[in-house]
């Protein structure tokens, strides 16, 4: 790929390097009728490297839980596993929003709880608006971070913080639990929340959503017609095992870092590494 391309900022920046994106960019994005990628990032390299693709907005997950600390579902990672991995992302980036996930246990308690938590990821991590999980029954603290003066971007669908409940990762807002999927989107759209998650609904029901609110939806596993749409680095790059089907591998990370180590590990033990040219005298 040629430098012009991978360089290229997305029209989200309005043309202008040198400041971050904000909820008014997205917000324009969305009248302009103009979609726009989003990924996870938990390190600064990454990071960096997402920024300078032109990618706007940066997500430090709670499936770092996942891909970063090992666990075998987002429930374990706590705020302080996400505070710093928020924080090296902030430095790494200078141009992406970059929004920090509330981790499970940190916000449904009350308001207040979220409020405090939020603080923290805006105070101590840098971040620039926060991803809760959750429909009418978390509008009180949306409510609360919003009148705090703190972007909320809300989650829908397939809410991997309740897979106990779901009984499972599977497809939500099919048949009637779609009407009530769409009644907290406009609920949590009222409330302030600048933006939307639908995880793992039918396309159709991400479709209406999408055109019944004037924020912006993002998809993950909901379809072609959200306004924007997020994959999880490590799934798009390759490196996880057994993705989901909603996932498109656009690279074999995996592949090419077994060969590069291996190579490594050979020259090693065959002493053919290093060589001269690595070497200091
Ligand atoms: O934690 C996460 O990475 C997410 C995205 C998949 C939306 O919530």
């Amino acid at each position: 790929m040629s430098s012009s391309v991978t360089s290229r900022p997305t029209a989200l920046y309005g043309g202008q390097a040198g400041r971050r994106v904000t909820v008014r960019d997205i917000a324009a994005a969305k009248e302009r009728g103009e979609r726009w990628p989003m990924v996870t990032a938990y390190d600064a390299m990454t990071a960096r490297i997402f920024d300078e693709a032109g990618i706007p907005v940066l997500l430090v997950g709670d499936s770092a839980a996942m891909v970063v600390y090992g666990y075998d579902s987002t429930l374990p990672v706590s705020v302080d596993d996400l505070m710093p991995l928020t924080a090296a992302v902030v430095r790494g980036s200078s141009r992406a929003m970059v929004v920090a996930d509330l981790p499970f246990g940190s916000y449904q308690a009350s308001p207040q709880q979220a409020l405090e938590t939020a603080v923290r990821f805006m105070k101590e991590a840098g971040a620039h608006a926060v991803k809760l999980e959750g429909g009418r029954r978390v509008l009180p603290q949306v409510e609360a971070l919003v009148s705090a003066g703190i972007p909320v971007m809300a989650h829908l669908g397939l809410t991997p913080q309740s897979v106990n409940v779901f009984g499972g990762y599977r497809v939500q807002g099919r048949g009637q639990s779609g009407d009530e999927l769409m009644a907290d989107a406009k609920d949590l759209e009222a409330a302030g929340a600048f933006s939307v998650v639908l995880e793992c609904v039918p396309a159709e029901l991400a479709e209406r959503v999408t055109t019944s609110l004037s924020i912006p939806t993002i998809g993950i596993g909901a379809g072609p017609s959200t306004d924007a749409q997020v994959l999880v680095w490590q799934d798009l790059m390759g490196l996880t095992e057994r993705p989901a089907k909603f996932v498109k591998k656009y690279f074999n990370l995996a592949q090419e870092m077994d060969q590069a180590v291996r190579a490594f590990a050979d020259e090693v033990t065959a002493g053919a590494f290093p060589t001269p040219e690595h070497t200091y005298h």
